[in-house]
């Protein structure tokens, strides 16, 4: 079948992906929004690099479409010492990415790039270990976790997105029960929940093979999650997530929260007396690594490698809540509706909640939404304080 292609250009790589672009079937898929996943990709690889000294790093892109992220790898991080293996079971984004390669020029080179029209279970069953496995399905993920983790060598990446937020997020709770065995919270801070039932959910299929899954980044946005994990070997260190595996118990009657490893005897809320709602379980543990967001900010400025606005934005936010030490946010607007205050400046607010001794910031989950490790009282009595 002849394709309808067209010439795109995503950093500083041009590349062929179907003018249809976002359509899922015989086609070559490319979505232009997800390109914070793949500006991703090449900071974690380069702190891969950084972690790895000399040693040559091999990167798997075990479902890439038109292989505009293995391109942007080939020809934006410029190290010879990254090998890169590009797969997809599709012939049409087989023949594609071939193409994509030749349009790069200097990088048709056998020995640092090789490409794949295998099906990503019997790929993995029959693969090498790599230092970076990517995937990036259209359909859930479950299915490729445990095969793709067993093929990361120890202190290397496994790297995900995936667009099912529905279920994650609690538009189909039983959907979510099913795939990840936790009751979701479609209430005011559902996406970081979501991700949280997922990075969960990850973390158990690493447990069953004595490997700890570290979050290295972790985030929403537009409509996907997106996952950096660290594999590191150990059964030990394997068991370490499990503490971190908590329910939440939220009041809708006064937007108290907390966690709660157990759910004995601990419905009621102690501040307005409600009935308290359950959820999860979900990961209430660091989302980021502070040296991997450390390596960001230095590197940023020297790089030559260009990020979106949207990509430095979302990263510039990250870098500010991820000090804070608390697994959920506050909706401002959902606070100032249920107790009828005017609503206040995010920055007037956070700046108060700074001076009487608490944490707080913005968080990329949500404009309208802060992260504290302030209660919800503290918050509502700033918020009456701050106009
Ligand atoms: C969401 S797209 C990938 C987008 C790409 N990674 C990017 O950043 O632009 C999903 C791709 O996975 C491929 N795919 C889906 N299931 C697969 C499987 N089981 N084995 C191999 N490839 C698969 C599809 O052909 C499709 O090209
Ligand atoms: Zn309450």
């Amino acid at each position: 079948m002849v394709q309808d292609l067209k010439l795109y250009e995503e950093g500083i790589t041009k590349f062929y992906a179907s003018s249809d672009n976002l359509k899922t079937k015989d086609s070559v898929f490319y979505n232009p929004m997800m390109r914070i996943s793949r500006d991703l990709t090449l900071l974690v690889l380069a702190f891969l690099r950084k972690m790895r000294g000399e040693k040559k790093i091999s990167f798997l892109d075990l479902m890439a479409a038109s292989g505009v992220r293995s391109l942007r790898v080939l020809n934006e991080l410029k190290d010879d010492r990254i090998k890169v293996h590009i797969n997809d079971y599709s012939k049409l984004c087989y023949n594609i990415i071939l193409k994509n390669i030749k349009l790069l020029g200097s990088h048709d080179d056998e020995e640092r790039v090789k490409v794949y029209n295998e099906e990503a279970l019997k790929f993995l069953s029959n693969s090498q270990y790599y230092d970076f496995i990517q995937i990036d399905p259209f359909e859930d993920i479950n299915k490729f976790l445990y095969p793709a983790i067993s093929k990361v060598k120890n202190g290397g990446i496994l790297a995900l997105t995936t667009t099912d937020t529905a279920s994650l997020s609690g538009t189909y709770p039983r959907a979510c029960v099913r795939r990840y065995d936790a009751v979701p919270q479609n209430f005011d801070f559902k996406h970081e929940f979501g991700l949280r039932i997922l990075i969960r959910a990850i973390q158990i299929e690493g447990s069953k093979q004595d490997r700890l899954l570290k979050p290295i980044i972790t985030y929403y946005y537009k409509h996907h999650f997106g996952a950096f994990f660290q594999v590191i070997k150990g059964r030990e260190r394997a068991y370490g997530p499990f503490k971190n595996h908590e329910f939440l118990l939220y009041c809708t009657n006064c937007l108290n929260r907390k966690t709660t490893r157990s759910l004995f005897n601990r419905e009621i809320c102690d501040y307005c007396g409600g009935r308290m709602k359950f959820a999860g379980k979900f990961y209430t543990g660091k989302l980021f690594d502070e040296e991997f967001l450390k390596f960001t900010e230095n590197i940023l400025p020297k790089r030559n490698y260009p990020l979106s606005k949207e990509t430095e934005k979302v990263l510039q936010m990250i870098r500010e809540e991820a000090g804070i030490n608390s697994p959920y946010t506050f909706n401002l607007h959902l606070l100032s509706q249920k107790f009828k205050l005017k609503l206040v400046k995010m920055e007037k607010l956070i700046k108060l909640l700074k001076s009487r001794g608490f944490n707080a910031s913005r968080t990329h989950f949500n404009p309208l939404s802060i992260r504290t490790d302030a209660g919800v009282k503290d918050i509502i009595d700033a918020m009456k304080h701050s106009i």
